[in-house]
């Protein structure tokens, strides 16, 4: 591995304990008949995931010189959008998934009733983290962050990718309606991410279009990369059940393009990300390393 993946990594390992270690702080388990639900909470959001939208909150924020403290508290609130997600994601009305981050998924671990309780309040813990003054002292930057990031998770970015996810198994999507899906369940949280640096730098909305096309093509690239490890992944590694847009018949990027083909389109994708951050110099360094990840990662 490279100098810049070795900083990657120690990247990568440092925000997974701080993401650990805010949720731990966060998730205390109380001594009444809530403790269930905490308990669920701490399975689902501690230890485990590549926590890579944290990540490029921070890597975003540190091109403004945003307080470290800020970006993390930005970057836990998506996180716990994604974890939640992901909570929801593996129900039996949804996927019916076992494994999650190498562990029994919430709903088997407890119940069904526990993992939908679970992951909403994991989304309203996301808007009480952002609105609250310890994530910025200026409540126009902290109202910015609530609307971006509730836009990203509602009918207009995951959950509604989400629902045309669930459409995709029952029609046959071509390449365009796969993007927008694609846009909308995995590209719409990892573009929050990006644009919450950028929010909390106070860069102007005509400011961040590099800053957004970036996000889009990572965004892109990254669930190429899903669809292609469901594919030809390792499941230990992955830490869950793969085969399963093949076994579902979901028109992905993989069905559509074969592999070769989703593999190239995915590292254009990186390349044209790369390209969009041709006016920022070592500091976006991490951007760029975070870039070549979503392809090159093997979980
Ligand atoms: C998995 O996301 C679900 C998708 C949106 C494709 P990640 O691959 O980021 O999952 P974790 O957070 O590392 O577990
Ligand atoms: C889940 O997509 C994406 C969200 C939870 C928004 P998938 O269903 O493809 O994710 P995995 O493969 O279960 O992680
Ligand atoms: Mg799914
Ligand atoms: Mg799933
Ligand atoms: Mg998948």
């Amino acid at each position: 591995m490279g100098e810049a993946s070795m900083s990657l990594k120690a990247a990568l390992a440092d925000v997974s304990d701080e993401v650990d270690r805010r949720f731990d702080a966060l998730l205390e388990v109380p001594d009444d008949p809530r403790a269930d639900l905490y308990r669920a909470m701490r399975h689902a959001a501690i230890g485990g995931g590549k926590r890579l939208r944290p990540l490029l909150t921070h890597a975003t924020a540190r091109l403004f010189g945003v307080d470290r403290d800020c970006s993390g508290r930005a970057g836990l609130a998506i996180e716990c959008i994604h974890v939640y997600s992901l909570i929801h994601d593996d129900l039996p009305a949804m996927d019916n998934d076992d494994m999650r981050r190498g562990k029994p998924t919430v709903h088997k671990a407890f119940d069904e009733a526990t993992a939908i309780l679970a992951g909403d309040c994991l989304h309203a813990l996301a808007f009480e983290v952002l609105s609250d003054p310890a994530t910025h002292a200026d409540p126009f930057v902290r109202a910015e962050l609530v609307l971006d990031l509730a836009r990203a998770a509602g009918p207009s970015g995951m959950a509604g990718g989400q629902m045309m996810d669930i459409e995709a198994e029952r029609s046959n999507f071509d390449l365009l309606a796969v993007t927008r899906l694609q846009a909308l369940k995995t590209g719409a949280l990892i573009a929050s991410a990006v644009e919450a640096g950028a929010i909390l730098g106070k860069v102007p909305p005509e400011g961040r279009t590099s800053l957004r096309g970036y996000a889009r093509d990572v965004g892109l690239a990254f669930q190429i990369a899903d669809d292609l490890l469901d594919h030809e992944g390792d499941e230990a590694k992955m830490g869950k059940r793969l085969h399963k847009d093949a076994d579902a018949g979901k028109e992905t990027f993989l069905s559509l393009l074969g592999v070769d083909r989703a593999r190239e389109q995915a590292r254009m994708l990186v390349d044209q990300a790369l390209t969009h951050l041709h006016s920022y110099g070592a500091e976006a360094d991490l951007l760029r390393d975070i870039a070549r990840f979503t392809l090159e990662r093997d979980r």
